[in-house]
């Protein structure tokens, strides 16, 4: 079984339980699709615009589809049709091959034919239906980049993991509450990225393969606890999977009842304000609403994929001496 990034089992790669992927390199088309849809419906929803967008292969299957922002559920089945009936048309006449690559609007929606260069063999259709001409044709070719550019194999998840490692961060331990049990769920994480000071707003990478992932989706709160120098045994400990990893380990009730670790240096509640489902993780927004720092004392590290470090705290002016 392969690992994910950051060390958990990686489930096999299977969406609606349908036959094959192909592969470029590591990557499925699949991926591939996913990833120029993602990045189109990013762009529509920076435009506060609803847009639906649809990939599909040179046969006409349609490999992914989605919308954003308030779009109706017809944009996202006229983008399907308008990928498919493309990619088919294509095939049986090359009717809409465009010489220019420049998006071809067909009725209502902006559909776009791919050329890969090994031939039909990496040909998509992309088709976005929305509201304006003008942002369709702009995420039609945001998805045509992105496709043009994800098709090369890309680094594998050890090499990832490798050259992540060489940037250090510390270790933190979120929890939040299982909705159906009441009990404390959550696993030791790394992938924490503070985005924003006012509002403040921390993101939390969590990874498909958890089992916590359905709470952490679904939570309104969760905590965020950062581990001491010393506390490593307990970062391997919690990077078990499954609740039971909790059994004798000292947790706090927070005073909106969730929990935190009762040893850590610094620790903060935040209540869920977004998630973005990406790849193989799931980025929960939270906005804290609760902050604190214990003590200054060394802070526990990661690096290198896989080896923890301590830290002495230091402040800037002494580095500078
Ligand atoms: C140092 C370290 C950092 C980790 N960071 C993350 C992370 O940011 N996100 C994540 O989903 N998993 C991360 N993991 C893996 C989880 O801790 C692991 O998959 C855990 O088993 C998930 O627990 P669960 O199945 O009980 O939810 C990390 C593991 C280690 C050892």
């Amino acid at each position: 079984m392969q690992r994910g990034l950051l060390g958990r089992r990686a489930v096999p790669h299977r969406r609606g339980g349908s036959p094959p992927l192909w592969h470029h390199g590591r990557r499925t088309r699949m991926d591939i699709a996913q990833a120029a849809l993602e990045s189109a419906l990013s762009l529509a929803t920076l435009h506060g615009e609803p847009v639906a967008v649809a990939v599909a292969d040179g046969s006409g299957r349609c490999l992914a589809s989605s919308r954003g922002g308030d779009a109706d559920w017809t944009f996202e089945t006229e983008a399907r049709a308008l990928a498919e009936a493309s990619a088919r048309a294509r095939l049986d006449s090359a009717a809409l091959r465009r010489a220019d690559g420049a998006p071809e609007r067909v009725g209502r929606g902006t559909s776009l034919l791919v050329g890969g260069p090994d031939g039909m063999d990496l040909d998509f259709a992309v088709a976005v239906s929305g509201a304006s001409a003008e942002i369709e044709r702009a995420c039609a070719e945001r998805a045509v980049q992105m496709l043009a550019r994800t098709s090369g194999s890309g680094p594998g998840s050890a090499e990832l993991r490798r050259v992540m490692g060489s940037f250090v961060t510390g270790v933190a331990v979120a929890i939040t509450t299982d909705p159906g049990t009441g009990g404390p769920v959550g696993f030791t994480a790394t992938g924490l990225v503070s985005l924003s000071l006012d509002p403040p707003l921390v993101g939390l990478s969590v990874g498909h393969a958890a089992s916590s992932h359905p709470a952490f989706v679904r939570c309104t709160d969760f905590t965020v606890s950062v581990l001491h120098a010393g506390q490593s045994d307990l970062a391997v400990q919690l990077a078990r999977s499954g609740p039971e990893k909790f059994g004798g380990v000292d947790l706090v009730e927070t005073a909106r009842g969730g929990r935190r670790l009762a040893d850590a240096s610094a620790a903060f509640s935040a209540r869920t304000r977004n998630t973005l489902r990406t790849g193989d993780h799931t980025l929960v927004i939270g906005e804290v609403y609760e902050a604190r720092l214990f003590a200054e004392r060394p802070v526990l590290l990661f690096f290198g994929g896989g080896r923890f470090g301590d830290a002495e705290p230091r402040s800037a002016a002494a580095a500078a001496r």
